[in-house]
């Protein structure tokens, strides 16, 4: 892989960063004995089962068994990439990510940034100070917009003309080019180029982090198009961004509620009556990256449509796409409004109560599912009942095998009036559960071998391995795990200051990391003053039992057959065996 990060690097950041800081900064602690606890950013709870351990510099919930270091946080609470992640915590404490070419944020990439956000401010002051700003305010007026929703989504106006934009971020070559890759030109077959929004009122789409990454905009009269959308481009990705998403999560430090709407004055009206919970695609229908979006933090997910055929039909592709992520920690659920009304019309005409009653009433995904399957068939009768079987099983494999799954299964059961063994009979293979999107159960194993407890205390305390004493033949036992103890140590030994995080960051993607992230939670019942003398034990009793195999091994291979090196071997084991 081009550009990775050198681990010696996120090992040192683990060791200057304290994820404490961290985490307080975005949800506030309390000290808890050892710890410290705060309601989980990730779940719904009354009392705290989120834990940070300043020791293991890792957090874990207790209720929904989130857990992750300083990295893994970021990732999860604010939705970072991994270099983006490593990134932001070099920052808080000064440290430089060595130069990469897999960071998100490559310098050309930052530029269009850079550039998107000093146009947004422009369309901004246009609204602000331009001569012909009074239709652009009074449109605004007119849908019912204060001043200070138009700041809050940072609402602006392209004044009417080809080349505002252009003549004042276009001065020359690169930064027309720059233009141009930002999606703020368009061109005509003759190749003169100009700008592309042109006498609209602005609406800039930011990312989850913040940054403008394009624009909508709309007439202020009947022409069409009515919006305009930045086209992809490098930082624009119109089937995964959720307009709106930012200022939510900015307004709602637990957002545990979204309800995902169809346009941008959906959303911002709704924000002016206080409903600051909403978001919209981008005149797309809802992908499963949209959903993904919103599922990384359990929330309920509400799909507003409107009541017509083509919202119908707009919130069964969104039911579909929702497959292969139901039974986590969302729960999904469809409202629609009346025939001819949308978000915007309700809450101005009706008011916010009126919405979020709309909201409180939506359906739950599986009645919706059941519902309009059953609507495709005559559930009467018994034929009508096994062609509701054939058209549901195509899409019950798709859900991911689990409880939710099994519930679905046993609904249909219920529905069709058979059982479900009938049904799995004909279900055929499972589906593959996403791993990404599963979530790591904990475990109640409590079968404990010695060699899972050696681990378990190094990834915990990583110190200790100082003085554990020989443990170079270990390797060679043929005991589940001891490999991976074996290599813990030999990393202990030459990288003797990691800590845990360090530790779990070494394992991220490989075919250890779950096991690891759970051996990380567990509980060790030793007390303090225990754990070394535990862990000593534990690696010379391997030590000694591997000396004593290959003695034996040797032994058996009979003396006279034994090479130079083998015999003087024979003849140290000897003495300790
Ligand atoms: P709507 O027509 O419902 O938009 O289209 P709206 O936000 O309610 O607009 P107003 O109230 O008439 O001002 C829903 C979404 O579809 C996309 C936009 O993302 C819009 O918000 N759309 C619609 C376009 O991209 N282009 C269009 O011409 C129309
Ligand atoms: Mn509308």
């Amino acid at each position: 892989m081009a550009g990775k990060i050198p681990p010696q690097f996120i090992d040192d950041l683990l060791t200057r960063v304290d994820i404490v800081d961290i985490i307080d900064a975005r949800v506030p602690l309390k000290k808890a004995g050892k710890n410290l606890h705060a309601c989980c950013p990730f779940h719904n709870e009354k009392t705290p089962s989120f834990t940070v351990s300043a020791e293991k510099q890792f957090y874990h919930c207790f209720g929904c068994s989130a857990h992750g270091t300083a990295i893994g946080f970021l990732m999860e609470y604010e939705q970072m990439s991994f270099p983006e992640s490593i990134q932001e915590l070099a920052e808080h404490v000064g440290m430089t990510v060595p130069v990469t070419q897999s960071l998100s944020s490559t310098p050309a990439t930052q530029n269009l940034y850079d550039l998107l956000d000093k146009v947004s401010q422009y369309y901004v002051h246009q609204l602000q100070t331009h001569p012909q700003r009074a239709p652009f305010v009074d449109y605004l007026q007119k849908r019912g917009l204060s001043t200070k929703t138009i700041e809050h989504f940072n609402i602006g106006m392209a004044p009417d003309g080809w080349d505002n934009v252009l003549k004042t971020f276009g001065s020359n070559e690169f930064a027309r080019k720059q233009l141009n890759e930002a999606g703020l030109l368009s061109s005509n077959d003759k190749g003169h180029t100009y700008d592309r929004f042109r006498n609209r009122i602005m609406f800039p789409i930011r990312d989850r982090r913040g940054r403008v990454i394009g624009f909508g905009g709309r007439v202020l009269d009947d022409s069409t198009p009515k919006y305009l959308n930045s086209p992809e481009t490098p930082v624009f990705h119109k089937g995964s961004e959720l307009y709106g998403l930012y200022q939510a999560r900015k307004t709602n430090r637990n957002l545990d509620r979204v309800v995902i709407v169809e346009g941008y004055m959906d959303v911002i009206a709704l924000a002016e009556y206080g409903v600051t919970n909403a978001v919209a695609t981008l005149g797309t229908a809802t992908t499963p990256e949209h959903l993904q979006q919103l599922m990384r933090r359990p929330a309920e997910i509400v799909f507003c449509f409107d009541g017509d055929r083509a919202g119908r039909e707009a919130a069964w592709r969104a039911a579909e796409n929702a497959l292969p992520l139901l039974g986590g920690n969302n729960q999904l659920k469809f409202m629609f409004l009346a025939d001819g009304e949308d978000p915007d019309s309700v809450v101005q005409e009706q008011g916010a109560d009126r919405f979020n009653k709309l909201v409180d009433d939506a359906k739950n995904y599986s009645d919706f599912f059941f519902d309009s399957l059953e609507a495709r068939v005559d559930i009467s009768s018994m034929d009508g009942r096994a062609r509701l079987v054939e058209i549901a099983k195509p899409y019950l494999r798709h859900v991911p095998v689990g409880v939710y799954r099994d519930m679905l299964e046993q609904r249909l059961a219920e529905k069709a009036q058979t059982t479900t063994q009938v049904l799995n009979k004909h279900l055929e293979k499972p589906a593959k559960i996403d791993s990404k999107i599963k979530k790591s159960s904990r475990s109640t194993s409590t079968a404990f071998s010695p060699v899972r407890i050696a681990i378990t205390m190094l990834l915990q305390h990583p110190s200790l391995h100082a003085e554990v004493g020989e443990f170079n033949k270990i390797a060679s036992l043929e005991l589940p795990g001891v490999k991976i103890l074996a290599q813990m140590l030999e990393t202990l030994s030459e990288n003797p200051h990691l800590n845990t995080a360090a530790l779990l960051e070494r394992a991220r993607d490989s075919q250890y990391e779950a096991h690891f992230q759970q051996l990380a939670q567990q509980t060790l019942t030793f007390e303090a003053d225990k754990l070394q003398p535990e862990l000593n034990g534990i690696i010379q009793q391997l030590q000694q039992q591997a000396i004593e195999q290959r003695y034996e091994y040797l032994e058996h291979k009979g003396l006279r057959n034994l090479t130079e090196e083998e015999l003087l071997e024979y003849k140290a084991l000897y003495l300790k065996a």
